[in-house]
């Protein structure tokens, strides 16, 4: 067995070695991982988001071959690699794989300047834990591409093409925050963003002596994407009904709770608990920018809590793991707010943390968490960050 492993391990190094053998890079880029204050699952409803790149990246080292339609692509984490016909460009029946693709095959609808490359994947960000790896790995292809074949793509273009890609080839039909934070951001800084129009304000983020600490539950339900789809068709089979009274109304971002109100026997008890949640949290987003401005850290952190209960019990996007960390939380006294982060059904509780408690509050969360569920937690410190940026060119 032992034997069996080894040479298992040598063929994979020897793959990789080869695949570096000729490898200089010419141009490095990273691309970040993110999070989200406040605001969640109202980017597709056309509402407010609250969004920042954190410190934990995806590096990518591009170099252009000789090829005119042969790419190799090679990720040391999986240590995996494979290759793209850029005359032939399909899905793949490998998940990570599909957003590279679909990221080439959105650039090709848009340019033929394109040709053959290498590039070398190396991720800082934990895989599948609500910090939109899935972004910072399509975000960071389309600015590489950008950059290596001079495409002229202005950076609101890479966003919604990577968006396009995660639609098209993955299949999970995301709203824009992920990408646009991943892009967009600023040091420092939350970018308050209107999903409508695109407009975005950066606000400073000064937590006082408070830190943003995310808990991994290193859980990540297969639910999530079918899930995630069901609860955008839900949204617009709401917007539908409402529409019928109100025919001006197009979004969730755009009606109130009076009004869903007076809708209420028009639809099923299930869409209507999904429209109450997406209109309350919408306007969470916009008392949350108030608050960051009046450094009102402890009204922030109710928000937070506020917001996990509307995803756990009306919008329904929770599990048990997510439920006990967030209810851990509200018992320590220096986490003044906790909430579920990005789509759900798995991946990191965004906690608010005085700055003297956070290794405590670590330790304690992750023994407790291993107790009930067997599963070992991960935690870190997300720092608000810039977005996707050249490291390297020649
Ligand atoms: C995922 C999606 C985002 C957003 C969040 C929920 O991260 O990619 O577009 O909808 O879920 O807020």
């Amino acid at each position: 067995m032992y034997f069996l492993i080894h040479l298992f391990r040598i063929e994979k190094e020897t793959i990789y070695m080869r695949f570096l053998e000729h490898f200089k890079p010419e141009l490095v880029i990273t691309s970040p991982g993110r999070i989200n204050l406040i605001g969640e699952h109202t980017d597709y409803n056309m509402g407010y988001v609250l969004p920042t790149a954190i410190d934990k990246k995806i590096i990518f080292s591009f170099q252009k071959n000789s090829s005119p339609n042969i790419c190799n692509i090679y990720s040391k984490g999986y240590e995996k690699g494979f290759t793209i016909d850029l005359n032939k460009v399909e899905k793949s029946e490998k998940e990570w794989e599909n957003y590279i693709l679909g990221v080439v095959h959105e650039i090709q609808q848009l340019t033929t300047m394109v040709s053959g490359f290498n590039c070398l994947i190396e991720s800082y960000l934990p895989m599948g834990s609500g910090v939109s790896s899935s972004a910072a790995l399509e975000c960071g292809l389309a600015f590489g591409l950008n950059t290596l074949f001079d495409l002229a793509l202005s950076p609101i273009d890479m966003v919604q093409l990577s968006q396009k890609a995660e639609h098209t080839f993955v299949g999970t039909q995301c709203g824009i925050m992920d990408q646009f934070a991943s892009v967009m951001s600023k040091k420092g800084h939350v970018i308050q963003l209107d999903c409508e129009s695109l407009a975005y304000e950066y606000i400073p983020i000064k937590l006082g002596p408070y830190k943003l600490v995310l808990l991994n539950s290193n859980v990540a339900h297969s639910l999530a994407s079918s899930e995630y789809n069901t609860r955008r068709a839900e949204c617009e089979e709401g917007v539908r009904i409402i529409n019928t009274k109100f025919p001006l109304i197009t979004a969730l971002r755009h009606t109130s709770l009076d009004e869903l109100k007076t809708c209420k026997d028009l639809m099923s008890a299930t869409i209507y608990k999904r429209c109450k949640y997406v209109i309350m949290e919408n306007e969470r987003v916009k008392i949350a920018v108030d608050a960051l401005e009046q450094n009102n850290v402890e009204l922030l952190g109710k928000l937070l809590y506020e917001t996990h209960e509307g995803l756990s019990k009306t919008y329904e996007v929770s599990c048990p793991e997510l439920d006990f960390l967030v209810d851990l939380a509200k018992e320590h006294t220096a986490v003044i707010g906790a909430r579920l982060m990005g789509g759900g059904f798995g991946g990191c509780t965004l906690n608010i943390v005085h700055e003297k408690e956070v290794s405590t509050f670590i330790e304690v969360a992750s023994k407790q968490y291993l107790a009930a569920f067997d599963i070992q937690l991960t935690a870190f410190e997300a720092i608000p960050s810039g977005g996707t940026s050249i490291v390297y060119q020649e």
